[in-house]
């Protein structure tokens, strides 16, 4: 459900919390320091944030220091944001996470998380001894429901679960989850084709949506020049890159037409869709989160909207499987075989 304010902020109760986040995120990958000035070009950002109504920040144990990054913004502000952060481990036992979870509270400098995340199912890719097993699906639902009894977390979150880990939740787990952070763009809608975010929506979890202008392919920062420059990403590798990149033409020319920027029409797109909460964009300065921010109120056509539905769908079918991660190394040999990627020299 989703509500739009009188400061222009669109907010959405995440799935069966209830927690009313804005629709943009800011990821927290991008806040930590790097270098001079970095921090107070943060600051301002956080001004910025607070005022434009943005409340929802999302980070990671794995994340180098944005935990103690984010703990340093939000000191005087704890109380107007919603922090989502993530247990990065590969062992789901109560003593494991709440250790995770005590580091994340002292470097957030705070008492409570709103949202605690599953970082990623275990996977043997992923440096596990073994794939997600019933024990591990136990812990999650055992442990999440005594940190929240304890008071440590409000809401639990999954994130990079499909529907093959979801469904093999106990129902009274299922209840406990309220989100998915996946990647989720016009150029990755991997989850509307393998069940995923049919099984979401019928469990009321709502997305949370990261990687939302494919660290910047969407927003026209990349031309045919950096293909394979990013090898770790499916996207990045031919022949997905350049009909990457023929979908970011268009949204170019969608852009001017509504005169926004391509960043925007990619932003706005995703807010249509029912099952995202919120759009995790990747800023580090106050310029990028207004534009985000301000895509909320861009004018796209029913029609513009129809045509890049039809467009990213055919990207999806036509160049991805279902079985692909965004990552190469997190994704099965064989499924980049099948999707006819050549594995990068490196995995
Ligand atoms: N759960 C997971 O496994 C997972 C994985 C990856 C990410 N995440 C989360 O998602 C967040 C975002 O991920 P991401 O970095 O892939 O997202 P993204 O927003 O798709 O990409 C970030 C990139 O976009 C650029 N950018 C942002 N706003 C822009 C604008 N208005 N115009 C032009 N360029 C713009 C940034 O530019 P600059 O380089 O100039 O800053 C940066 O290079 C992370 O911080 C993290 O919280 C989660």
């Amino acid at each position: 459900m989703t509500e739009r304010k009188e400061n222009g902020m669109e907010y959405s109760v995440l799935g069966k919390s209830d927690l009313r986040v804005s629709r943009i995120c800011m990821g927290g990958a991008q806040i930590v320091e790097h270098g001079e000035g970095s921090m107070k070009k943060m600051e301002e950002m956080f001004c910025y944030a607070a005022d434009a109504g943005v409340n929802f920040v999302d980070t990671a144990r794995n994340y180098g220091e944005s935990e103690e990054t984010l703990g340093k913004l939000l000191k005087n502000r704890r109380d107007r944001f919603i922090i989502a952060t993530k247990f990065s481990g590969r062992e789901f036992d109560y003593g494991t996470v709440k250790e995770e979870i005590s580091t994340s509270l002292k470097n957030l400098r705070t008492d409570y998380v709103d949202l605690y995340q599953i970082h990623w199912p275990k996977m043997k890719l992923l440096g596990a001894r073994e794939n997600m097993g019933p024990r591990d699906y136990d812990n999650i639902a055992g442990t999440m429901g005594r940190l929240k009894k304890e008071g440590m977390i409000r809401y639990a979150g999954v994130s990079n679960f499909r529907a093959r880990h979801l469904e093999e939740f106990a129902s009274e787990a299922l209840d406990l989850i309220v989100s998915n952070q996946v990647p989720y763009s016009l150029l990755w809608r991997v989850y509307d084709v393998d069940g995923t975010a049919e099984f979401c929506q019928k469990h009321r979890i709502n997305f949370m949506a990261y990687s939302p202008l494919v660290q910047g392919l969407l927003a026209g920062k990349f031309s045919a020049a950096d293909a394979g420059t990013r090898e770790t990403s499916v996207l990045f590798i031919e022949p997905v890159f350049a009909a990457a990149l023929r979908i970011v033409d268009r949204v170019r020319e969608i852009a001017e037409e509504c005169g926004g920027t391509a960043a925007q029409v990619a932003i706005r797109w995703l807010m249509e869709k029912e099952i995202v909460s919120a759009a995790i964009t990747g800023v580090r300065r106050k310029d990028h989160l207004r534009e985000n921010v301000d895509a909320l109120d861009l004018p796209l056509t029913e029609e513009q909207l129809r045509e890049m539905d039809k467009i990213s769908m055919d990207f999806q079918t036509r160049y991805l499987t279902a079985g692909l991660e965004q990552c190469t190394l997190w994704t099965e040999p064989e499924e980049l075989e099948k999707a006819g990627i050549k594995r990068p020299a490196k995995n």
